[in-house]
């Protein structure tokens, strides 16, 4: 992490009047779990520097003092062990959830508890904290069928659509990101982001800097959308991908098409 430095039905009324409200600008509560992950730290500094208030869950006091140096509020907890009252305890009074943690694969077990499990323990915990809004950072579920992919990963896959069912199913306002293969190289600030994309590989830089802006979209809501490296500006990218959502929802909920 960086060192300091006309017609419309009631859902879609409701994101114009939160994005009239200024949603879309003004700074936000965010609770990232995962934050210590190479996404999650990234998304951090990224939100930091829109002046969001951030927080997050890690698993040690380890890092307490580093995230605290950039005034980012960390909370001590495994997700394997903590109840969703756990969590609602902490994501209280936030505006939005972020859940970027992950097994990325190996042991089932671990694999249930936090890719599958967590995302459900998460939801409850938005229910019950009155968290209404909860962003997904998940997988291409049908990525690679050309190839013989080992087992547990396969089941990872699994678990992460079982996730992502859950959370679409929440009737929270949500949004599922679903990266291609995840580099550390330098981002390049240029995009592919549409309901599907090619699985190719995308920066984790570039991962967050979508994230950042899309959690900053109330128009991005109950909505997949696949995310991979491309030539599209990601500022672009979010405000294109906003307005399609806005007018698919405005057409679904119109009475016309009853
Ligand atoms: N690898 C890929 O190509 C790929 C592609 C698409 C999507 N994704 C998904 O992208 C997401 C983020 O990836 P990343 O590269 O940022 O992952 P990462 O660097 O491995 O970070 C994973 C995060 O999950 C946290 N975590 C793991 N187990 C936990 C537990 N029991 N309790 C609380 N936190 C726990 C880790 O905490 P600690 O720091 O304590 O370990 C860490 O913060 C993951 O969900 C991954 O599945 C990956």
């Amino acid at each position: 992490m960086r060192q300091q430095s006309g017609r419309e039905g009631p859902w879609i009324s409701n994101i114009k009047f939160q994005y009239n409200l200024g949603m879309g600008r003004h700074s936000m509560d965010i609770f990232v779990i995962g934050i210590t992950g190479r996404i999650g730290r990234l998304l951090a500094d990224h939100l930091k520097d829109r002046g969001d208030n951030v927080k997050g869950l890690t698993r040690s006091t380890r890092d307490e003092a580093e995230f605290a140096a950039v005034g980012v509020k960390t909370y001590v907890g495994d997700l394997g062990a903590m109840t969703p009252h756990d969590l609602a305890a902490v994501v209280t009074g936030t505006d939005v959830i972020v859940f970027t943690a992950g097994s990325n694969g190996g042991e089932r077990g671990v694999t249930e508890a936090i890719d599958r499990d967590g995302v459900a323990k998460t939801v409850e915990a938005a229910h019950l904290a009155g968290v209404r809004r909860v962003a997904l950072v998940s997988v291409f579920p049908e990525a690679w069928r050309e190839r013989e992919l080992p087992a547990d990963e396969e089941y990872y896959f699994a678990a992460k659509k079982e996730a992502e069912v859950t959370l679409s199913h929440s009737g929270l306002d949500w949004f599922i990101l679903r990266p291609s293969l995840l580099t550390d190289d330098a981002s390049t600030g240029l995009i592919a982001l549409g309901l599907a994309e090619v699985h190719g590989q995308i920066s984790r830089g570039d991962v967050a800097a979508t994230l950042a802006h899309l959690l900053h979209e109330p128009r991005i809501s109950r909505q997949i959308l696949e995310l991979n490296e491309g030539d599209i500006r990601i500022e672009a990218a979010v405000s294109c991908a906003a307005a399609e959502a806005e007018t698919e929802t405005a057409a679904k909920c119109s009475p016309d098409r009853a």
